[in-house]
């Protein structure tokens, strides 16, 4: 049997597992502990940011390590909206997020936030026009997912950021999840605020994520507690899980160099035949 189902999940890479399993092992002390022990813990914490950092092409203090694509856009967008909405209470998204972005806007409906769902051409794209006119003075966020997790469609988020940086006072969420490892995305000095990452798309595991936040944007927690991740997301650091996901990226990183030149070439193939045959 050939497995088919990669934008739902992917199966893990032995060495990521091999990874998670001795870190577990070896380095299970609290990164937060004042022994010799957890001064280590912290140190390979700080080294598997480092390395995230270097291989998503941002500054170690963008990286939030968390559990996955939904709470990264949970992260994002609720904490956008509850620590910036004296400035306005309005969000930009469009009708084909995923739902951990598209109920996570509903949900924010009932607390007084008014959101605009950006209709989609047939194609599934986003109107980068009717993007620039849903755009008020009280927008605080536009989140509009990179590539779509059931049409592919890639959206035109260089477009999409060029809008946004005209508009300093609002932030740019992307949902990055589908497009990791497949479809390049610039994140440094793009205008991108926010972008959030999933291990388990990428050979890595369930329960692992990276939510990529810009310097200087803030946000309100979703968790407090001890203060972890620079405030943002308290709760014991998943050392394993970090370091197994780092690891997830630098193999895709280099599957990347390889294959994304075959996967456009078979997209094109594929939808050829499909448009023959219909
Ligand atoms: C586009 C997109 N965003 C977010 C998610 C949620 O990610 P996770 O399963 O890591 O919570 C998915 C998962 O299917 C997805 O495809």
């Amino acid at each position: 049997m050939i497995y088919l189902d990669n934008s739902a999940t992917t199966k893990p890479n032995p060495a990521v597992l091999e990874s998670y399993r001795h870190i577990s092992e070896m380095m299970f002390a609290n990164p937060s502990s004042i022994h010799q022990f957890g001064g280590e813990s912290e140190k390979l914490l700080f080294k598997a940011k480092d390395q995230a950092s270097y291989l998503l092409g941002v500054s170690r203090g963008e990286i939030i390590f968390t559990s996955g694509g939904t709470e990264g856009n949970n992260l994002a967008i609720k904490g956008i909206a509850l620590k910036h909405q004296k400035r306005g209470k309005h969000i930009i998204t469009s009708t084909i997020e995923h739902p951990s972005v598209y109920n996570t806007c509903n949900s924010l409906e009932s607390l007084g936030f008014e959101i605009t769902y950006l209709p989609v051409n047939e194609k599934g794209e986003v109107s980068t026009k009717e993007l620039k006119s849903a755009i008020r003075n009280d927008t605080i966020l536009i989140s509009i997912m990179h590539v779509n997790n059931e049409l592919g469609t890639i959206q035109p988020i260089e477009e999409i950021s060029q809008i946004a940086k005209k508009h300093p006072k609002l932030f740019l969420h992307v949902d990055g999840v589908q497009g990791l490892g497949k479809v390049p995305l610039s994140l440094d000095n793009s205008g991108i605020d926010l972008c959030t990452f999933s291990g388990h798309k990428i050979h890595g595991l369930k329960g692992t994520g990276i939510l990529y936040v810009k310097n200087g944007t803030t946000l309100f927690p979703l968790f407090h507690g001890g203060n972890q991740e620079s405030g943002i997301r308290s709760g014991t650091e998943n050392l394993a899980g970090s370091v197994s996901l780092v690891k997830a990226l630098r193999l895709m990183k280099e599957r990347e160099k390889k294959r994304t030149g075959g996967l456009i070439r078979y997209t094109s193939e594929l939808t050829k035949k499909i448009g023959r045959n219909r």
